[in-house]
């Protein structure tokens, strides 16, 4: 088929006297103008046509720039949303940034889309190159129906899932140009058009020579730059639970895990951050991690971060707790080998618990916040545990560890008994726990096993507006009598009926080391992922639910009634 782009045309200039077409998408571009217009086109030629142009990309995600595309913008590319026609009759409806940039170049972008074809489906792109000097390269991505909301059926805002996804979409297609810079259409809510550029372009090659290009989102437009910011900081909160899931097991080990945390940190003077040692551990009695710890060659840390963002510092705190294995073999009772480097990111619970906190952070969110995370390495060595050793928590129960590798449970039983000394608002622990949450709900939600239908409630809203959801499990008494049912100790470390409600069970030991009454149990294996269900992130490691935790601080610190 032949490709406008491939025509020879001058490096210097990419204004062309003389418009070529394009078979590809059938546009014929006689009608065109003096700027040449090459649509859908990803060609070589064009990426070098982008590459050449000056470049004045301020290489950060925050600024608004003006509008009025003013030289200083030159070499840009530029985002476009265009909602699904309400009419039927096939015509673009714009947003409103899609309407001005189609009146200053004329109508041009209105003709040549209809010249495009049908309709764009959600999530599907035009390219245009030439339209306008100071973008060479818009990418117009359809948004779906204009008045999506909230969908009663799915759990969440569809308005904003279409946003994030077309963005991502459309800052993807730019950056395969090796354009360095791209401003963004908010599309009616700059929150999520901003999480989607910046979630849509992260990717990890920290340890690849051969890197993507950077691409630097902007706004385009001023009117909505306070919201595109906050997306910009939940995106980043998640991204960093990304990097740190997905960097090796040899690279983030515990200790470096909390290094890397304590640097995030170390800007906020309303931060403490505590790196406790293995002596620390024994004293504390934490017979439970310390029996993990010990298999392997890294030594274990005890992580505590102290947020006070509260008028008040003595408020009562929003406690989280983060499940933190650097690496799951599964110890004694080892996993299988195939799929096991997936277990690097078996610390998913304190990497998403963790950002949540430098998240809050960076939004100044009103409230006091202390996260604590367990770090260790889950290993088989002759010193590790053997199926059917005893070990003792923090509270005094004793656990059969029949199983060495529901080593999760273990760490997090310590660590909640430890999370009971901050009269908490509530304790929130997130976890890659069990492999039958996975079963159950795929990827789709995190699994919320809770005590407190308070925070359910407002673990769910906050799920809503991120997209990134929740569904509510059973805490059953059913469950509890099939860990407590034990030969040897108070508790074992797995269910009677071993497969059976692995998520359950899993959940209903960690509420033997529970007495408060605002408790949520988070088991995040199912989302700790992604192939491409989430179409605005990349396949790898996905930082789940970083931006629902975020949410849910945010509207603690605006939940001034009592817990009861
Ligand atoms: N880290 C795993 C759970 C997991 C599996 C997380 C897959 C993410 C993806 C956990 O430590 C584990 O191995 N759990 C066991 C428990 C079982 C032995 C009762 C499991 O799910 O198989
Ligand atoms: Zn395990
Ligand atoms: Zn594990």
């Amino acid at each position: 088929m032949r490709r406008c782009a491939r025509r020879a045309r001058p490096r210097s200039s990419f204004l062309l006297p003389s418009p070529p077409c394009c078979l590809a998408c059938r546009c014929v571009l006689g009608a065109a103008p003096a700027a040449m217009l090459l649509p859908c086109v990803r060609s070589g030629a064009a990426r070098r046509l982008a590459r050449d142009l000056p470049r004045a990309c301020s290489r950060s995600a925050q600024g608004p720039s003006l509008r009025g595309y003013s030289r200083d913008t030159a070499g840009k590319g530029l985002v476009l949303g265009v909602y699904s026609s309400e009419k039927g009759d096939g015509a673009a409806q714009f947003t409103s940034a899609g309407d001005a940039f189609d009146r200053l170049v004329s109508g041009k972008l209105r003709a040549l889309l209809s010249l495009c074809g049908p309709p764009l489906k959600k999530g599907k792109t035009h390219i245009f190159h030439g339209l306008h000097q100071d973008f060479p390269s818009v990418v117009v991505v359809g948004l779906g129906k204009k008045n999506a909301g909230i969908n009663e059926q799915e759990n969440w805002n569809e308005g904003k899932e279409n946003i994030r996804t077309a963005v991502a979409v459309g800052c993807r297609q730019i950056q395969d140009l090796e354009i360095p810079c791209v401003e963004v259409d908010p599309c009616g809510d700059a929150q999520a058009a901003a999480e989607g550029a910046v979630l849509g372009l992260h990717e990890y090659n920290e340890l690849k020579q051969k890197k993507k290009p950077v691409v630097t989102p902007q706004l385009h437009g001023s009117a909505e730059s306070q919201a595109w910011q906050k997306g910009v900081t939940y995106a980043e909160g998640q991204n960093l639970a990304r990097y740190l899931m997905e960097a090796p097991a040899n690279y983030i080990t515990p200790i470096r895990f909390a290094e890397h945390i304590e640097q995030k940190l170390r800007t906020f003077s309303n931060v403490k951050v505590h790196i406790r040692p293995e002596s620390w551990i024994t004293t504390q009695e934490m017979g439970a991690f310390l029996s993990v710890a010990k298999g392997s060659a890294e030594l274990p840390i005890f992580l505590e971060i102290h947020y006070l963002g509260s008028a008040n510092k003595d408020d009562s705190p929003l406690v989280f707790v983060g499940k933190g294995v650097t690496f799951d073999s599964g110890g004694i009772s080892l996993k299988p080998s195939s799929g096991m480097d997936a277990m690097r990111a078996d610390m998913g619970g304190a990497a998403t618990v963790c950002s949540a906190i430098v998240t809050a952070a960076a939004l100044n969110l009103p409230l006091n916040i202390i996260g604590l995370a367990p770090l260790c390495e889950n290993m088989p060595s002759g010193k590790a545990n053997k199926p059917g050793d005893v070990v003792r928590a923090k509270n005094g129960k004793t656990i059969q560890v029949d199983n060495t590798d529901a080593e999760g449970r273990l760490l997090l039983a310590d660590a909640l008994c430890y999370a009971h000394n901050f009269n908490a608002r509530a304790i929130v622990n997130a976890a890659t726990l069990t492999g039958a949450m996975d079963v159950a709900l795929g990827s789709a939600a995190t699994g919320v096993f809770t005590n407190s239908s308070w925070l359910w409630t407002h673990l769910y809203e906050a799920s809503i507006l991120t997209g990134d959801r929740v569904w509510r499990m059973p805490l059953f008494e059913h469950y509890t009598k099939q860990v407590t049912d034990c030969p040897l100790a108070d508790v074992s470390n797995i269910g009677k009926y071993s497969r059976a409600g692995g998520a359950c069970t899993a959940a209903a030991f960690l509420k033997e080391f529970v007495t408060a009454s605002h408790w949520a149990h988070l088991d995040i294996a199912g989302v700790m992922s992604n192939k491409d269900e989430v179409p605005y992130l990349r396949k790898g490691m996905a930082g789940r639910p970083t931006r629902t935790l975020v949410e849910f601080a945010a509207r603690l610190s605006q939940d001034t009634h009592s817990a009861k």
